[in-house]
């Protein structure tokens, strides 16, 4: 199962405010990153051991324009992201990435390209498939 990773919650970062006014947000609120290119939101995730990891990131746009970002995991470029409008900016949709990760902890850092920033963004889940198995008795 996805392990999830609060926008709010250090020690993730979000250049902007944490906000709770658009109901529909897990934990006890969103990032609502500033308006401009480079305001990023990063997140610290773990994983169990190096290899593939799927995010889901959990996001509101309520405009009609798609707010693109730089997908950036440790450090090097995990290529481009984009958050499309929702419709309304308390109707809360999810975008799926890939990505490698490393054994431990991991930097994932969102920086949008342009001057509308980032979607409203709730929380990332990520799948490692690591799973855990039961030894045979
Ligand atoms: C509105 C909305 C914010 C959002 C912002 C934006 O102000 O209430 O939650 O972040 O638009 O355009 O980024
Ligand atoms: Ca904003």
């Amino acid at each position: 199962a996805p392990i999830r990773y609060e926008a709010e919650r250090a020690p993730a970062t979000c250049d902007g405010s944490v906000d709770t006014n658009h109901a529909g947000y897990s934990g006890t609120g969103f990032c609502n990153g500033r308006n401009a290119v480079g305001a990023a939101l990063q997140f610290t995730v773990d994983a169990p051991q190096a290899g593939t990891a799927t995010l889901t990131v959990r996001y509101a746009n309520g405009t009609t324009t798609p707010r693109p970002a730089n997908l950036t995991v440790n450090g090097a470029s995990a290529g481009s992201s984009t958050f499309a409008g929702t419709g309304a900016w308390a109707t809360w949709a999810t975008a799926t990435f890939t990505v490698p990760l490393n054994a431990g902890s991991n930097t994932v850092r969102f920086a949008p390209t342009t001057a509308e920033g980032l979607a409203n963004i709730d929380a990332l889940d990520v799948e490692t498939g690591g799973g855990t198995t039961t030894p045979p008795p």
